[in-house]
Formats: structure tokens, sequence, C-alpha cells
């Protein structure tokens, strides 16, 4: 087993405007995070990952970015970042940051320099007239006219104009971006559309020139020593997956089959022995993703008929049983820790928070909402900021001198879901995750795992650890095999399992 720490590594994702505010204003911040730090430590994870926070127009909530080299005003300063990252290191916690090479914002220098002087523009796609009938992935045509005539193109929102990376300034771009955040100490990137960079006439997506680009950032990456490339690889083939992660390109990607996988024994087992078998030739580590800040969280979409999740919100609204949801969220994050590889949390998983579904249409911020003219709720329901403490709204959510009205409001109902209710009960989702975080540590992580004959409706397997992992989801309790209990996400029933549970055991 590799002792690269990011092999086996817990990530938590941490939406910054949602995580915690240290000012009062309503919106989180860097005072906020660093201000929490401990908590994440004592959670057990090993690295963050912060979603984008640098200073954007927050069209698309950050992935519109306007200056690649600050921090949004709102989260803090350059110095303030600096700081945190100091801090995070100093509790032995990774810091990775999320890096947008497929469009920038319509506020960015270049942008500007590129509308008020047409022979400036060929660092995006300029045209006459549209090129294509491309529509954009948030709805509507993905061409838009600027005044003078021409037209450029934006695979999102009109605010997020694509590079042109058949431009040899896009690249020297971006290489100076990420030695500009590695020097200053980050140990990663997370790589946003990272498939969808070069354009053709034919399409955009998994060209096969994507490829360069990803092997000269590796250079860079590597000449800093121990620095991870992580991509957002949305693609439904596992062998065009799979070149992402070559020796000499990124070191991980996210798990998208897993985290889109429906609450079936069949189904799962599919997705475990195909990331397996896509990952193991290569010497990648696979990933674990339940949850990140575009799709719907577990426990609700657990708790619905259909259970797997898919884009395009067709789902949202439709009746969920929220116990039920719960239950097989726990059940599905000690699944997901126990796996080999390197396990995702996005913020508010380890609180057990289901999404947020009923949120008025005039407070949606989501561009997909209006882009697709109400037609797709978007994904704010994922991007409620989290409940700390206390009976009511903001629930310790901002600790500064402000109101601290939150950007989008909280349920009532969260009183009883605060990181600080759910500290002292012994059987939270907080402690669910603290503790598995903390066994997996000595455990887990990378390396292989045999599958174990407990039928086919029972996903169950060993690790070489000794570590025995049996997820019940048969309709009926199924005996344990031998070995002792480290951990179960639900009460047993004289010994035996639940349905939709998890246990974790060890031989000794
Ligand atoms: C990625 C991000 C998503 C964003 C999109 C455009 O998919 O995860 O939040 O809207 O890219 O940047």
């Amino acid at each position: 087993m590799s002792q690269t720490w990011w092999r086996g590594a817990a990530i938590y994702q941490v939406y910054l405007r949602s995580f915690a505010d240290g000012n009062g204003d309503g919106v989180g911040d860097l005072a906020g995070l660093r201000s929490r730090l401990q908590y994440l430590k004592d959670l057990g994870i090993d690295a963050i990952w912060l979603n984008p926070w640098y200073p954007s127009p927050m069209a698309d909530g950050g992935y519109d970015v306007a200056d690649y080299r600050d921090i949004e005003p709102v989260f803090g300063t350059l110095a303030e970042a600096e700081r945190f990252i100091e801090e995070a290191h100093d509790l032995g916690i990774r810091v990775i940051i999320d890096v947008v090479p497929n469009h920038s914002s319509t506020e960015s220098a270049w942008f500007k320099e590129a509308l008020a002087d047409p022979a400036a523009r060929d660092r995006f796609w300029f045209s006459d007239e549209p090129l294509n009938d491309w529509q954009s992935i948030f709805g509507g045509p993905a061409w838009t006219q600027v005044p003078d005539g021409q037209w450029y193109l934006h695979l999102f929102a009109p605010e997020q104009p694509d590079f042109n990376w058949g431009n040899p300034e896009v690249h020297q771009e971006f290489e100076d971006v990420l030695r500009f955040w590695l020097d200053r100490g980050v140990d990663g990137v997370r790589i946003d559309s990272a498939a969808l960079l070069i354009k053709s006439d034919t399409g955009y997506e998994d060209l096969d020139e994507v490829h360069d680009v990803y092997r000269r950032w590796r250079e860079v990456a590597d000449e800093y020593g121990e620095r991870i490339l992580i991509g957002e690889v949305w693609l439904p083939d596992q062998e065009r997956f799979a070149r992402y992660l070559r020796p000499d390109e990124l070191h991980t990607a996210f798990n998208f089959d897993f985290l889109s996988c429906p609450w079936n024994p069949a189904e799962l087992r599919r997705v475990i022995d195909l990331t397996l078998a896509t990952h193991t030739p290569i010497g990648a580590p696979p990933t674990w993703v339940l949850s990140n800040h575009d799709v719907t969280r577990p426990v609700t979409r657990y708790g619905r008929e259909d259970t797997a999740f898919e884009h395009g919100g067709r789902l949202h609204g439709t009746p969920s049983d929220l116990e039920l949801g719960y239950r097989r969220a726990r059940a599905a994050a000690l699944l997901a820790m126990a796996l080999p590889g390197s396990v995702y949390v996005y913020q508010g998983e380890e609180l057990g928070l289901p999404e947020v579904e009923d949120l008025p249409d005039e407070l949606r911020q989501d561009p997909m909402y209006a882009r697709s003219g109400g037609t797709n709720p978007g994904r704010d329901g994922c991007r409620i900021p989290l409940p700390w403490s206390g009976d009511e709204p903001p629930f310790g959510f901002g600790t500064g001198s402000g109101t601290g009205t939150p950007w989008l409001p909280q349920p009532e109902s969260w009183r009883k879901l605060t990181a600080e209710a759910q500290r002292t009960d012994l059987g939270s989702m907080l402690n669910l995750y603290r503790d598995a975080l903390r066994l997996r540590r000595d455990l887990l992580g990378d390396g292989a795992l045999t599958w174990l004959p407990l039928g086919d409706e029972v996903l169950a397997f060993t690790r070489d650890s000794g570590l025995t992992c049996v997820t019940n989801l048969s309709p009926d309790p199924v005996p344990l095999p031998a070995g002792r209990l480290l951990l179960a996400s639900g009460p047993l029933e004289d010994g035996t399992l639940p349905t939709d549970t998890t246990a974790w055991l060890t031989r000794d």
C-alpha cells in the first residue's frame, strides 16, 4: 500500500459561501473557515478542497473568475488566504483549491480588453456569427452577441466566456496561475470542467488535445514535490475517463458513477467493480464521492423511489422519505469510507443535512434556474449555509458583528441538525463520521478489496488490514460474518444486520 497521502485521503469540500461567516454579513468567508478549523481537525479529515475563492461577480457561485491571483473581498484577502493555508498545515490538514480553466468571467481583465479591442479577442472564442448551434449547459444558446455585433462562446452562463486553448497565452497564463498558488503552499488543485477545454468543429467534450494540457500541468506540479491534480471529469466511458489518470497526467478524478448510482446492490456492486477495474491497471487510486455542491444531497436522494442522481432536476420535489434516506445515507457513508482509495465529504454531509427543496423561487440564485426558464430548480438546495449551533436561524452561521441573515435561508427544522446538537449525541451523523474517519485512518485508505459471498443483496468485502465491511441492501436482516464489531451505521437486531445498514468488523 502506498504511503502517499492523497491515495487514501479523506477530503472535505468547503463551499466557502455557506460554511461559516466570520464577519456576520450573511456570507461565509475565510475568517469563518479559520475559526472552524478545529472542527475539521476533530472530524478527522486529511485535506480541504475549497470551491473557487477568487474575485468574482458570482454569476455562477464563483465559477466565473475575474482574477485568478486574488481572493474575493467578500471572502477575505490574499494575506488571509496565506494565513489560512499555514494554519491548516499546522493542524496537519492539506489545502486543495479550485482552478477554472475552461472559462473566465466577463469581468476579467482579458475579457474586458477583448471587448474594448477586437484585435485582443483571440484568447476567447469570438466570431462574426455563432459557429454552431451548441446549447449552454445551463440552458439557452452557447453564443452571446456583444455590442459591436460579434459573438462569443460560453458553455455555461453568458457571464462565463470560454477560453481559446488554441492560444499559447492561455497555456502560459494557467501555468503561471498554478505556480502562483503552489508557491503559496497549496497541496493540490481541483480542475473544473476538466474535459471541456478544447473545442473543435465537431464538439468540445474530451478531445484528445486536452491531455497535452494536463501533461504539462503535471510537470509543473511535480516540480513542487507532492502536489496533486484532481479532475472534474464527467464522462460515461470509463476507458476515456482513465486516460486522464495516466501516470503523467492527473493524480485522481471524481467518481461520478458512484455519486449517481442508485441505492441498489447490483448497481452499486457493478459501479464499484468497474471503478476498481478502471483504476487498478493504471495505478491510480479510485475516489468515492456521494455528494458535492452540484447535486442533490444523499439524505433526500436516497429517500426517493428513484434513488439515482441525474442532472436536470427531474426528480426535484418528488416525495422523499427522509428517515429512510437518512438511514441509507449513514450506510452509504460507511460503505464509501471502507472502499479502497480516497473519499470526499461535502460540507453538511457529516450533519446529515437534507436538500432544501422548498426555497421560494425568488430566492434562487443558481443560474441554472433562470437559464432553464425555471424548469430546473438549480443547485441552491444543497448550498444552504451550515447550521452550527442554537435553536433558530442563522444557527450560529454568522459570528461577527453584522445582522448575519444568511444569503440563503436555513429551515427551522435544522435546529436538530446543528453541529452543536450532534456533538454530544453519540448516535448522531456527526459522531458516525468522526468515528468512521478515525478508524479509516488506521485501517483503510488505498489498497485492494476482496468480496465476500454473502448473497446478491449484501455488499461485503474485506480489506488487507483485516477490516470487513458489510452493507445490507436486502429487505431482511442478515447474519454478520465472524469478527469484532467496530462500528455500525445503525443498531443491530439480535446480532443481525438490519436492512439499509452497514457494519465494520475486524478479525481480532
Ligand atoms: C463545474 C462546477 C459547477 C460550475 C460549472 C461551471 O461543474 O462544479 O458548480 O457551475 O463547473 O464552472
